[in-house]
């Protein structure tokens, strides 16, 4: 038995998080696997009903839990509240932390019926096929930050970048063994040229690379990183870096799957692992059933892979996913002409139906 703790948190992941929970329920149902599904409280909605955003009982949950199925944290009703207990800080943040979950990876691949669906021109993205690993626990998101006043000049704000040598060989350490599994390519994203904790970073890729010899690693700065994701994608392997170089990075990445709503995540590293979606919980179109549950789905296919190493199970539902998409059915985000579109719940439905044909197969 696979026990799951189940976070929609905020926003729309009250509509997403449900349907990749359908979908692990089926794939239980197909493949004779029990999933044992507890619903925690994180974010805006942990504050609203017992006034911390990530409550302890929601930790011991992930702790006592195999695997963690989270939504999203967020929105315009929390923003206001000190930073304490602001739901992406306090929750999001203080979760991964809390964890232990350093890496996280960030798979943007495109699928051939979304050629025209993304912004960027369909010979620049086909066939794209990369992994962004983002280190998640150090960097600016958790150095010392506070505020001061200045005698002339307004207050001042501080925010901190610290790695350790330890930190940053963990993650690049992981991005080579993925890189092994695949084209053997790691681009190491930094900013040498500038910030200190960006040479320790390039330093310590560089000595780590020797251990793998059958891998070949660039540098590259962020800023041309930023403009080689646009210019020329298919160049990109695995991409490794920095907290915050990754929050962006990632989020541009997800254009070339034409969709930031196509973009699953599995955070791991710790002793339980954590899969959600990369976007957020998208308040403006909350409760309308307009979300894509897709990147939820694929998060979930990633928790069979990389935490219960149920493969077969997990390529079912990226199969399912193909098949949906090549048959036409599109949520608003990737909507094109002639395409049929399709609410959150049906893009679930129609996915759950191709898995239990493929399941027949
Ligand atoms: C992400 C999100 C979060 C992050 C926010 C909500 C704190 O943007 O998962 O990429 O910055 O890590
Ligand atoms: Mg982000």
């Amino acid at each position: 038995m696979y026990k799951i703790a189940v976070l929609p948190g905020d926003g729309i992941g009250h509509e997403i998080v449900p349907e990749a929970a359908k979908v692990l329920e089926l794939i239980g149902k197909l493949y004779g696997h029990e999933f044992a599904f507890t619903q925690g409280l994180i974010g805006g909605a942990a504050i609203d009903e017992v006034g911390a955003p990530l409550p302890e009982e929601t930790v011991n949950l992930c702790l006592a839990s195999d695997a963690i199925l989270l939504g999203a944290v967020g929105g315009p009703k929390w923003d206001i509240l000190p930073v304490h207990l602001r739901p992406e800080g306090a929750a999001l943040l203080g979760l991964r932390k809390a964890l232990g979950l350093y890496a996280n990876l960030r798979p943007a691949i495109l699928y051939k019926a979304l050629a025209n669906a993304s912004t960027l021109k369909p010979e620049i993205i086909e066939g794209i096929d990369l992994l962004m690993v983002r280190e998640l626990t150090g960097g600016l998101y958790f150095g010392r930050k506070y505020r001061e006043d200045t005698p002339d000049q307004g207050q001042k704000a501080v925010d901190t970048l610290v790695y350790t040598e330890a930190e940053v060989e963990r993650i690049v350490r992981l991005a080579f063994q993925l890189a092994q599994l695949r084209r053997k390519q790691v681009c190491s994203v930094d900013k040498a040229n500038v910030l200190e904790s960006s040479r320790l970073w390039r330093e310590v890729a560089t000595r780590v690379a020797k251990d793998f010899p059958d891998v070949e690693l660039t540098h590259m700065y962020v800023d041309n990183c930023a403009m080689q994701l646009v210019r020329w994608p298919k160049q990109f392997d695995v991409v490794v870096t920095e907290n915050m170089f990754g929050d962006i990075l990632s989020d541009q990445a997800s254009m070339l799957s034409g969709s930031i709503g196509m973009l699953p995540s599995a955070s791991i590293g710790g002793k339980v692992a954590l899969y959600e979606p990369s976007h957020g919980s998208a308040p403006d179109i909350a409760g309308q059933k307009k979300a894509n549950p897709i990147a939820t789905i694929l998060s979930a296919a990633m928790m069979l892979r990389y935490s219960f190493q149920l493969s077969k199970e997990a390529q079912v539902i990226e199969d399912a996913v193909v098949r949906v998409l090549d048959g036409g059915y599109r949520t608003g985000d990737i909507m094109e002409e002639g395409k049929t579109l399709v609410n959150t719940e049906e893009m679930g439905d129609l996915i759950r139906k191709e898995i239990e044909t493929l399941a027949k197969q």
